[in-house]
This record gives structure tokens, C-alpha cells and sequence, in this order.
């Protein structure tokens, strides 16, 4: 679906017992600073990562939430659905990377599925869990609120844009934090990186009830075919979070040849953004039952590999 490389708690309650218990009132004062997101990995698709292993996470995503002040979990897409609910039940947070999948038939569609009923019910009982969808992390979030896959041709292969961005921004939760000065950078100067092939025209999304009645559309653009698309949304009453391009590349990768903006403002873009969706996740109070158990599930337990000779990222996670 996409070119090769991109295709792209803690318990702060007083007693110190770590339960994954319906939110209290003090929930809603309280936050939590050791948040801990979870990254499902991808399946490897491309020959020359298959000697390193089964499923990866390019590391700028990790980075990325990292720099926010968030730990990070790799989930595996080979686990069963009581092992993803006990790992749910753990973690502040989702993040759905871009790559290249079947949106219905693959594991990660699969997995994701499962981690998105128990979202959609966490979050109707006060029990905050953001998901955040990068690319086809954000197409993936559209069809399963369309509960079909809505993609048609936008392609917009490894071009910066700025976003055209809507009326419906100044309320919006996800650029609250930014300045003025850099919502109009960001709406004048190539700031966001885009990899993909496929996406949401603004067509389809007026066009689909379901859609229409679960995302705000934040900012549009449009593609090499003059396709207008959904670039970046957020949910109206879910905490969940979609772009369909690159926040990560603009400080975590630097491919010569690929058009990542690294200019002071899209820096700050990326950098607001990763704080954005990460106190999202400073408002979820699930926790692993022991430190043990947290400890061996967390990214440290692994070591990047070095790919720059040979894929689009610089170091990518395998498992
Ligand atoms: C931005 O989008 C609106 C429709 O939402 C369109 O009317 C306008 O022409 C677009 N602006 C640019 C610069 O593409
Ligand atoms: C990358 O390629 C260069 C030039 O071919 C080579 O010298 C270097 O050892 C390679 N690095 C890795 C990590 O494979």
C-alpha cells in the first residue's frame, strides 16, 4: 500500500495499590506521570528485514512518544485476545504506526480490532485510553468506525505539505496547546510528511454517516490526482486521534532523499503533538499488576538495529 520503508500509572492513588478500577472523582484531578504507551508492531513485509525478524517498529515512533515523557511497550500481533486484554489493561495509551497491511484481513487489523472494542468500552465508562493513528494507523481508525474500508487513491508520495486546516481547529482538543504563530506556519510553510498512496477523500468521509458522526475533521489536503483527503482528525466523543501524514520524521528521521521537514517550526509541530497525545495518556490510570512484569515488557528490553543501508528508517525494533 505503500512504498518500501514507510508504506508506508502508576497508580497515584494514595494507597499505592495499582488497580485497573472504574475512574473516581479524584481520577479526574488526578494525572498520571509515569504514562506508558503501547506501539503495535507491524509485520515485515520486506525481504531485506526478514533476516532480523517477524514484526518491527521503525524507532522514530518510539522516539517520538519517548521524548514526550512516556515509556513505551511493543505489542506483539501473535497473542491471544485474553493476553492483549491483561496488556490493555496496563498501558495509558495506543499508538497504530503507518506501514503496509490488510485493514481487514491482517494481524495488525486484527489486533487492532481487539484493542478498539475495549477502548470504545473503557471510554464509556470514564475509563480514559487514547489511540492515536499515524497514516495507515489513521485509515485503520476510519474503517473501524465506518466498520468497512473506505481508502481510495490519494497518492501523495514523499511530499511536504502545509495543512489546509478547517473552522472546526480553534475548538479542536489536539491543537489547543499551539501557538498562533505556529497554527499559521503550519497552515503556510511544508511541515507535515506525506508517504502514502491511499487515504479518506473529503468525499467519502461527508459521504459515510458513521464517519461523519465520529471525527472532526481537522485539516484537509490534496493529492497528485487532485483528490481532496482527510489529513488530520480527531474523535468527537473517543479520545482517539488520526494523521495521515508523518509527525515522528520530522525530528526522528533523515533520509537525504525524502522530503522530511526539519525546520525549527516543524520540529515544534512534532514536539507538541507527541505532548499532546501523551497526556492524553497522562489521564489513563491503568497499570501492570507488578514492576516485574512491567519492567520485562517495556521497550528496554530490546536493541534497534541500524538499517540506514538498507530501508528508509535509521534504526527499526524487531521482535
Ligand atoms: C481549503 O479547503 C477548503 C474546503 O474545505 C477549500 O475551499 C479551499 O480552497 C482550500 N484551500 C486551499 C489553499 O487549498
Ligand atoms: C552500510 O554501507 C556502507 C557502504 O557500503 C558500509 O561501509 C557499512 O558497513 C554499511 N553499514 C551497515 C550497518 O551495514
Amino acid at each position: 500500500m505503500f512504498s518500501k520503508g514507510f508504506a508506508a500509572h502508576l497508580c497515584v492513588l494514595v494507597l499505592g495499590h495499582c488497580t485497573n478500577a472504574m475512574p473516581t472523582k479524584r481520577h479526574l484531578d488526578a494525572v498520571n506521570n509515569r504514562p506508558i504507551i503501547g506501539i503495535l508492531t507491524q509485520e515485515v513485509m520486506d525481504d531485506v528485514m526478514k533476516p532480523f525478524g517477524k514484526t518491527y517498529i521503525p524507532d522514530s515512533y518510539v522516539k517520538y512518544i519517548e521524548s514526550a515523557g512516556s515509556r513505551v511497550v511493543p505489542i506483539r500481533l501473535t497473542l491471544t485476545t485474553t493476553e492483549y486484554e491483561k496488556i490493555f489493561k496496563s498501558i495509558n495509551g495506543l499508538l497504530l504506526i503507518g506501514g503496509s497491511a490488510d485493514l481487514e484481513t491482517s494481524d495488525f487489523a486484527r489486533v487492532t480490532r481487539v484493542f478498539y472494542r475495549l477502548a470504545l468500552q473503557a471510554n464509556d465508562e470514564g475509563d480514559h485510553f487514547p489511540i492515536w493513528g499515524t497514516c495507515m494507523g489513521l485509515q485503520l481508525l476510519t474503517a473501524l468506525a465506518a466498520g468497512e474500508c473506505l481508502l481510495t487513491k490519494t497518492p501523495a508520495e514523499n511530499i511536504a505539505l502545509p495543512l489546509n486546516l478547517t473552522a472546526n481547529v480553534p475548538s479542536s482538543r489536539m491543537f489547543q496547546g499551539f501557538p498562533s504563530e505556529l497554527m499559521n506556519a503550519l497552515s503556510k510553510e511544508p511541515l507535515t510528511g506525506n508517504f502514502h498512496h491511499f487515504g479518506i477523500t473529503t468525499k467519502t468521509f461527508a459521504e459515510n454517516e458513521k464517519l461523519r458522526n465520529f471525527y472532526t475533521i481537522l485539516s484537509t489536503n490534496v493529492a497528485e490526482n487532485g483528490a481532496r483527503f482527510v489529513s488530520t482528525m480527531e474523535g468527537k466523543r473517543y479520545p482517539f486521534y488520526g494523521v495521515q501524514w508523518h509527525p515522528e520524521v520530522n525530528r526522528f528521521q533523515w533520509k537525504p532523499n525524502l522530503n522530511y521537514p526539519h525546520s525549527s517550526n516543524a520540529v515544534r509541530v512534532s514536539s507538541l503533538l507527541a505532548e499532546f497525545f501523551v497526556n492524553e495518556g497522562r489521564r489513563s490510570f491503568h497499570s501492570y499488576a507488578t514492576p516485574e512484569e512491567e519492567a520485562s515488557s517495556l521497550i528496554y528490553n530490546y536493541v534497534p538495529v541500524n538499517t540506514q543501508n538498507f530501508t528508509g528508517y535509521e534504526q527499526i525494533y524487531f521482535f
